[in-house]
């Protein structure tokens, strides 16, 4: 069984600590709901298992199978089973989407696929993420819309078949059809076998692929961990309880450009009703 084991990481970006000795470890087979306020640091951790250089990692290790993760690239890393889906893909021009992919398959394979096979299953993928085929011909996220982005991640997940994916907000910006679509890719995952880190503000989601186990990302550390009944508490009542039980002073997040929605109103059941009607 796969093992992401993270210890007491630390990591700042352009020269600031975000993340401030983080503890977490997702199993195969299993997933983990990471929620926190915004701009406490998920998509920081998530981008520091994956490798993004942006993000130094100042302290503490990452291990994935027992493996130092921390000395390997990011393209060893997804060959070793992690994937992310990220909060807000890039668009990159003059990439064509199905050149894009196959490449992607073929770096994790020791002989590449044959044409036919790979447009077998790109096919099927398009089909199972209800993406028009059409859309393989474009550059990759060029001009998609923010749902199309996400759905785009998860045909990503489906043809590289990760042991662990991180899924960073995939459901912001998704209609219910979207989400339901997505979820299904998840599911279909879990069932696989592949364990799951997933960020969302949504009870929706959680809903539907139901996490084994619950962390809550704090000031740039885990908190509070435990089982899935931690999401519905937060769903209803915010992160005040954690303040009020643990004694710990939210930060508040202050003219953070990335991060449109403010803690108090991301994660109560008032925003996740007003978004989805
Ligand atoms: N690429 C970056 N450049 C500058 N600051 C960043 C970058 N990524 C994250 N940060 C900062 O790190 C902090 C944590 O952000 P993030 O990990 O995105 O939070 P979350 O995903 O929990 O909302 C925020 O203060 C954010 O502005
Ligand atoms: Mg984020």
């Amino acid at each position: 069984m796969s093992q992401l084991v993270i210890e007491n990481l630390e990591v700042a970006v352009k020269g600031q600590a975000i993340l401030k000795g983080v503890n977490l470890a997702v199993n195969e087979g299993e997933t983990v709901a990471l929620l926190g306020p915004n701009g406490h640091g998920k998509s920081t951790l998530l981008a520091a298992i994956m490798g993004n250089p942006a993000y130094s990692v100042t302290g503490g290790s990452i291990k994935f199978d027992g493996k130092d993760i921390l000395q390997m690239t990011p393209d060893l890393r997804s060959k070793a089973g992690l994937f992310l889906a990220m909060q807000y893909p890039s668009e990159i021009a003059g990439l064509n989407s199905a050149d894009f992919l196959k490449a992607a398959m073929n770096a994790h394979r020791e002989k590449p696929m044959s044409l036919f096979e790979f447009y077998n299953s790109l096919q099927n993928a398009y089909k199972d993420m209800g993406i028009p085929f059409e859309m393989s011909k474009r550059n990759l996220n060029e001009g998609f819309s923010g749902g199309e982005k996400k759905r785009n991640e998860m045909l990503q997940m489906r043809l590289l078949s990760p042991r662990i994916a991180m899924l960073d907000e995939i459901d912001s910006g998704l209609d219910v059809d979207a989400m339901q679509i997505v979820a299904k890719a998840i599911e279909k995952e879990q069932r696989r076998g592949a364990g799951f880190l997933v960020v969302s503000h949504y009870a929706r989601l959680y809903g539907i692929i139901k996490p084994t186990r619950a962390a809550v990302l704090i000031n740039g550390r885990v908190v509070v961990e435990g089982g899935p009944d931690i999401i519905a508490k937060i769903d209803t009542q915010g992160y005040e309880w954690i303040k009020e039980e643990l004694g710990i002073e939210i930060e508040k997040e202050e003219g953070k450009p990335m991060n449109t929605v403010s803690i108090g109103v991301c994660a109560t059941k008032a925003r996740v009703d007003d978004g989805k009607k």
